[in-house]
């Protein structure tokens, strides 16, 4: 199994991304930390114990940066709800998966205490990635790769430029592609395309169980749009993991834009760069995608 820590805001979309995840019998989640995002650290704290709760996974749990580096925090609750996940009933969080310690000191004990490299999944604002590698830069030869969700080819969801994750934190997206790591990343792009239209969210309210879970989600998810289809921003970085196949990619240069007031967190793509820095996903097999999700979403049994 590849080991794999995911950095998280849930945040719907991650509910779903994590599912996937801590039930693929391909990857073995060594620790979740959590960072402000969608909504503010407790929620999202309190969001990932409850999750780990109803799928009934025993996965340590870390709390990491309540605030961006350098701005304030911004967060998605007209998108995810007041709470980072309105519209299920969640059992009470797992407390006894949080440690006590930070989550930048807990991803530096895991890589190190790894017996192999360890893949990071970031699918959040990149505050703590970037904290770790400033802090500890000598984690980085124990990370074989960073999959993460952010950043776009084009514009924004945030600002005009600007993509949820990278923009509500530009300075630590800026730092983390720098790191000289191997990056894949799963932009807004793909985002867009992997869509989850009625008929696969129908199929998720008849399974039951975590599909019941992700279709209720889905109901409350940008307040009720679920007749447009609804972008898995975050499972595809999951995807990228588990079914590389589905998508195309090309290699690119990332520079995050940290200066401008008006574009801050524009993360420009350069295509014919001849020093890339990332590899980025730039379509994903539409069709494909909707067929795996709804069989990784059934994949996911409650014991
Ligand atoms: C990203 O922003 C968040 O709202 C989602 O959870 C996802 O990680 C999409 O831009
Ligand atoms: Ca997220």
């Amino acid at each position: 199994k590849r080991p794999i820590i995911i950095d998280t805001d849930p945040g719907i979309d991650d509910a779903v991304a994590l599912a996937i995840a801590l039930f693929s019998k391909e990857l073995e989640i060594k620790l979740i930390t959590t960072v402000s995002g969608n909504v503010s650290l407790p929620k999202v704290t309190k969001n990932a114990l409850r999750l780990l709760h109803f799928f009934h996974k025993k996965v340590p749990v870390a709390a990491g940066a309540a605030e961006p580096l350098m701005r304030p925090s911004v967060d998605a609750s007209e998108i995810h709800g007041e709470s980072g996940l309105d519209g299920f009933d969640f059992p009470e969080p797992d407390e006894s998966l949080l440690l006590p310690e930070n989550a930048v000191c807990a991803m530096r004990r895991v890589l190190l205490e790894s017996g192999e490299p360890v893949t990071l999944m970031p699918i959040a604002p990149l505050t703590n990635v970037a904290l770790l590698l400033k802090v500890f830069p000598e984690v980085k030869q124990h990370i074989r790769e960073i999959v993460l969700m952010g950043g776009s080819t084009g514009r924004g969801n945030l600002t005009v430029m600007g993509e949820f994750n990278i923009a509500a934190d530009p300075e630590a997206a800026k730092i983390v592609f720098a790191s000289g790591l191997p990056i894949t990343v799963a932009p807004l792009d793909v985002g867009l395309q992997a869509r989850i239209l009625p008929a696969e969210s129908e199929q998720l309210r008849q399974m039951g169980g975590v599909g019941l879970m992700a279709y209720s989600l889905f109901c409350k998810y940008r307040s009720g749009s679920l007749a447009s289809g609804l972008c898995m921003f975050d499972s595809c970085a999951a995807a990228y993991l588990l079914a590389p196949q589905l998508f195309t990619t090309h290699a690119a240069r990332v520079e995050i834009e940290t200066g401008s007031m008006l574009t801050a967190g524009c993360s420009v793509m350069d295509f014919a760069a001849k020093t890339p820095n990332a590899i980025i996903c730039t379509q994903v097999d539409a069709e494909a995608f909707h067929c795996w999700f709804v069989e990784q979403m059934r994949g996911c049994e409650l014991c």
